[in-house]
């Protein structure tokens, strides 16, 4: 983390003014004369650096403000105040310059042209950005093969499946070798085969190219699988910034605690609850779930009460403690 990093943001924050319409027709005219606004902070003094080559999951609820400060580092939208810079450039001056070393990919969000096959749409994002045709073919029939996507470049984008259209979005936005990549929720809606293909190619491309990756996705599979570094927003804000590993010791309440019997775990359900909450049982078995600050006395209380023959402590796994942190 030596080297200057690639993204700085300082202060970022976006406020969005929107008209609220008053119900009924009175309240149309009424709004005729008298504006009513409200403003939505969507990002709110959001501060961070990402170095070099880093893959970093930026992760949040609904409206947390992640396409927001996504679309201000692709310089899409004005901040209302605060800095960033990414690669030496205010991304929101637009510069040339910024426009071809970096790529923003909106997964709700439809980039190529419709009515024409894939390879042309992706033959014109090429000439857009002045790439060479031998570097072009190389690149496509590169991607293309890694995706499993060859046989799709004829059909016209506007009947490629979800999953097949992603692909060809991820391609278009690797055409000019950016070396800066957003990407937001680049695997939603997409099967699980697909979402696994787009994750190890982005895996692959990240440590092959060393691209800088600021990836949103609500499927925690992509995170564990790229991101050793996560970003949390909710309400605008930042609340943690840090090692996926650590999230788990900073947020989970619970431990899951399983022992294993020598007889059968034959007592009713209720004498079970006063060592926590009762997850998993078999014959042989019992798993509980216990607050973490308990988690010794009741193993203690295990071991007194019951023929133990093993005993395990595990972490609750982090999809869960997100959805915990998330529920708050
Ligand atoms: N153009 C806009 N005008 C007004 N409000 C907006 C606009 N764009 C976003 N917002 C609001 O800003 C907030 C943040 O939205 P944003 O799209 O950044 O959330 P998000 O984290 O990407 O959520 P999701 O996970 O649902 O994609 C939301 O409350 C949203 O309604
Ligand atoms: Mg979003």
């Amino acid at each position: 983390m030596s080297a200057a990093p690639v993204i700085q943001v300082q202060g970022l924050t976006k406020a969005f003014r929107t008209y609220k319409k008053e119900p009924g027709f009175g309240g149309a005219l009424r709004g005729l004369f008298h504006r009513r606004y409200e403003q939505t902070l969507a990002v709110k003094d959001v501060n961070f650096n990402v170095a070099p080559g880093e893959l970093v999951g930026f992760l949040g609820p609904n409206g947390a403000g992640k396409t927001t400060t996504l679309k201000m580092l692709a310089g899409l939208l004005y901040p209302t105040s605060g800095s960033a810079r990414v690669l030496d450039f205010v991304p929101w001056e637009r510069a040339d310059g910024y426009r071809r070393q970096f790529a923003l990919l909106l997964g709700q969000k439809n980039q190529l042209w419709w009515d024409l096959p894939a390879r042309e749409s992706l033959e014109l994002n090429a000439k857009i950005y002045g790439i060479p045709r031998a570097a072009f073919e190389r690149t496509v029939t590169e991607m293309t093969e890694l995706l499993a996507v060859k046989d799709k470049l004829n059909v016209m984008v506007r009947e490629l499946s979800l999953g097949e259209r992603m692909k060809m979005e991820l391609i278009a936005a690797l055409l000019h070798r950016p070396k800066v990549l957003f990407l937001d929720e680049p695997t939603i809606g997409l099967d699980v085969v697909s979402q696994k293909t787009v994750r190890e190619f982005l895996r692959e491309y990240n440590a092959r190219e060393k691209t800088t990756i600021l990836l949103t996705s609500h499927y925690m599979a992509d995170i564990q699988e790229l991101c050793r570094r996560v970003i949390i927003i909710d309400h605008g804000t930042i609340f943690f910034d840090g090692l996926l590993s650590d999230i788990v010791d900073r947020f989970a309440d619970f431990k899951l605690i399983t022992i294993q019997l020598s007889g059968a775990a034959d007592r009713p359900a209720e004498s079970l609850a006063k060592y926590g909450e009762l997850v998993e049982q078999t014959p042989r078995s019992l798993k509980f779930k216990v607050k973490r600050d308990r988690q010794i006395a009741v193993c203690k209380a295990l071991l007194d009460d019951f023929p133990v023959t093993d005993i395990d402590i595990e972490e609750v796994p982090i999809e869960e403690v997100i959805r915990q942190i998330f529920a708050r």
